[in-house]
């Protein structure tokens, strides 16, 4: 079995999960925590060593006042209490996304989990908040251009991405049904796998994880050759 590294999640389908069962849309995204909590202990129980998550994007700021606020309740309570109580096995936390930008409460969380957990190496929870892989692409150029850099390679392109030291994805896992992209990791999905699932993001269970990595291992990566 070929593990992979790195998978990343679009977690897609909690709003529909709720309204199935004429729940409010944000019952969905609190069993949506529930489910990334059985994910990511599914996918350190098979050493992955990478889990990137995507669970505010930059565009969902569109979405109902009330909802975007539940969300932030969410991700607070997230990076203030559940992090810690997460798994067994110590992890660091990375972010992607332009953080400035959101409310201080969730950042100062954010940030506290971010330095507190900096020094562990083995494995690495990527969350992407007010995430986009365009803004994701612009911000680094800008950055670039700040730091006087006048020639760019794709490593040092790389080294400015919020992803920088991370290896790409080796799959990306959108569940849901919903075959779509949605602007998440556009740079490092280059070679990324897709798989698709045909189930509400809060109905995922640790065993969806086996089935992810037996699928990977059908695949075939050759990587532009032969
Ligand atoms: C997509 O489902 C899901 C989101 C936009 C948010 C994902 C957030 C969580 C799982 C919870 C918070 C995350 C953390 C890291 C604590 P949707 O609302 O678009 O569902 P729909 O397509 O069925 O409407």
């Amino acid at each position: 079995m070929q593990i992979p590294n790195h998978i990343a999640f679009i977690m897609d389908g909690n709003g529909r999960w709720a309204t199935s069962r004429l729940l409010p849309r944000n019952a969905g995204h609190s069993e949506g925590v529930k489910a990334l909590k059985r994910v990511i202990n599914g996918c350190m129980k098979y050493g992955v060593k990478v889990i990137s998550l995507y669970a505010f994007s930059s565009e969902n700021w569109k979405r109902p006042e009330k909802e975007v606020k539940e969300l932030f309740r969410l991700l607070k309570t997230f990076f203030t209490r559940d992090l810690l109580h997460l798994c067994n096995k110590p992890f660091r936390v990375n972010y992607m996304g332009d953080i400035d930008a959101l409310p201080s409460d969730v950042k100062e969380g954010m940030i506290k989990c971010m330095r507190d957990t900096a020094d562990v190496e083995e494995y690495v929870v990527n969350i992407g908040i007010n995430y986009g892989g365009r803004d994701e692409i612009c911000r680094a150029v800008n950055k670039m251009i700040s730091a006087g850099i006048d020639h760019v390679d794709e490593q040092t392109l790389s080294s400015y991405l919020d992803t920088a030291g991370l290896p790409d994805p080796d799959v990306i896992v959108r569940t849901a049904g919903e075959m779509r992209v949605s602007n998440f990791m556009l740079y490092q999905l280059a070679y990324s796998e897709f798989i698709f699932l045909d189930k509400y993001w809060p109905d995922m269970k640790e065993d969806d994880v086996n089935t992810i990595i037996e699928e990977y291992n059908t695949r075939h990566r050759k990587f532009g050759a032969l």
